[in-house]
């Protein structure tokens, strides 16, 4: 029997509730497929935790974590208690660098039952991925002010590409693109008026399709980009981009998609050196928080991909599936919570998922 061992980590506010909808459908799949998974539950990389130690992790994080196939994540932050940069950056974001987790992927599809904001589009005519560069580009802290407080006050921050940080990501992309049936990527870019390093990128995009005959490559400006996102999203297969270009995207893409409550994401170190981390798009919703009807769909997809990395594609698709089959059910047959217009709870929601993935063939 394959096992995996898990670290669950759900964080704060709606993380603790729509982390063992995940869990419930998780172990649903795990059954069916002959799969062991051990999770093991952390309450660090929270509010409370971070009350009761005055930090977000204890002094032993990394070591802890390192023992692990991937990390379950539910979502970190509680403004009222702990300002938003120290516990992100005191946790998510110390994760996702000390584990080089250099792609954040993120998939975009409509699914059935899923009123999308774009008029006139149905299941199955939207259905891409984002692969966001995840540690450089943009996003760097090379930089700083001069002569502050004065007329000549200068502020500078620098992109930092490096060949190899380019070509890993680019290499993932077009990776999976070359496994999906359109075997088609599309390049953010802007060397239009980013004269140096977009160029580059770009240049290191035509140097790694050399290596890829079967995918068809194209390029957009992330002007032209955006703006067929929303005009044409069913032309988009696989979708690469610099860090904040896919921090863009990445929003943009399941916003496209209907409600936040379904995004999943996953923060990927693809040679598995160190753990991956999978984490629905959304935040701790301190204003839904404490009411049981967060959506659990993002965190269970998140549970889908992370089968996909570890090695099981199909129980990966069976448990997606059975999400597909209970959206599809429409609010009046399913017990949809209040964001896909039902009134069911995350609790019920879950529950339908994990049955689903018992009966379905
Ligand atoms: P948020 O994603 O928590 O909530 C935005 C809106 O979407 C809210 O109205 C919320 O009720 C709704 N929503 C979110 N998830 C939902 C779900 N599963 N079902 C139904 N409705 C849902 O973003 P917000 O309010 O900006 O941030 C709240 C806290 O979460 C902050 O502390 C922020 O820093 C943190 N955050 C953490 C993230 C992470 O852990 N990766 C990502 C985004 C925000
Ligand atoms: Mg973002």
């Amino acid at each position: 029997m394959t096992s995996h061992r898990i670290a669950v980590i759900p964080g704060d506010g709606i993380g603790k509730e729509v982390v063992p909808a995940g869990l419930d459908a998780l172990r649903a799949t795990a059954d069916r497929f002959g799969l062991r998974l051990e999770f093991q539950r952390f309450d660090f990389a929270s509010a409370d935790y971070w009350q009761a130690h005055g930090t977000m992790l204890p002094a032993d994080w990394e070591e802890t974590l390192r023992a692990y196939d991937a990390i379950y994540f539910g979502a970190v932050g509680w403004p009222s208690v702990v300002p938003d940069h120290v516990s992100l950056w005191g946790s998510l974001l110390r994760f996702r660098r000390v584990f080089d987790q250099y792609v954040n992927l993120r998939p975009c599809r409509l699914m059935p039952g899923v009123r999308s904001p774009l008029a006139g589009r149905a299941p199955g005519d939207i259905d891409f991925v984002v692969v966001r560069e995840n540690t450089e580009g943009e996003y760097s802290s090379v930089g700083g002010r001069v002569f502050e407080g004065t007329e000549r006050e200068t502020v500078l921050q620098e992109t930092v590409m490096t060949r190899v940080g380019v070509d890993r990501v680019l290499r993932f992309a077009f990776e999976l693109a070359d496994r999906r049936p359109k075997r088609h990527l599309t390049s953010a870019t802007k060397s239009n008026g980013i004269s140096i390093t977009m160029p580059y990128w770009d240049e290191r995009v035509a140097a790694m399709a050399e290596r890829f005959p079967g995918v068809r490559l194209d390029r957009f400006h992330i002007d032209a980009l955006v703006a067929r996102f929303v005009l044409q999203p069913d032309w988009f297969d696989v979708v690469v981009a610099s860090n904040l270009f896919g921090d863009i995207l990445s929003d943009l893409g399941p916003a496209c998609t209907g409600t936040l409550g379904i995004a999943p994401s996953a923060n990927i170190n693809p040679e598995r050196e160190h753990p991956s981390l999978f984490e629905p798009v959304h935040g701790s919703a301190p204003d839904i928080a404490g009411k049981g009807i967060a959506n659990p769909v993002g965190q269970i997809w998140c549970g889908s991909m992370m089968l996909e990395h570890l090695g099981h594609p199909e129980a990966a698709a069976h448990l997606l599936g059975a999400v597909e089959d209970v959206l599809a059910r429409g609010p009046g047959e399913a017990p949809l919570t209040p964001d896909l217009h039902g009134t069911g709870t995350t609790a019920e929601l879950g529950h339908a998922i994990a049955e689903r993935v018992r009966e379905r063939q």
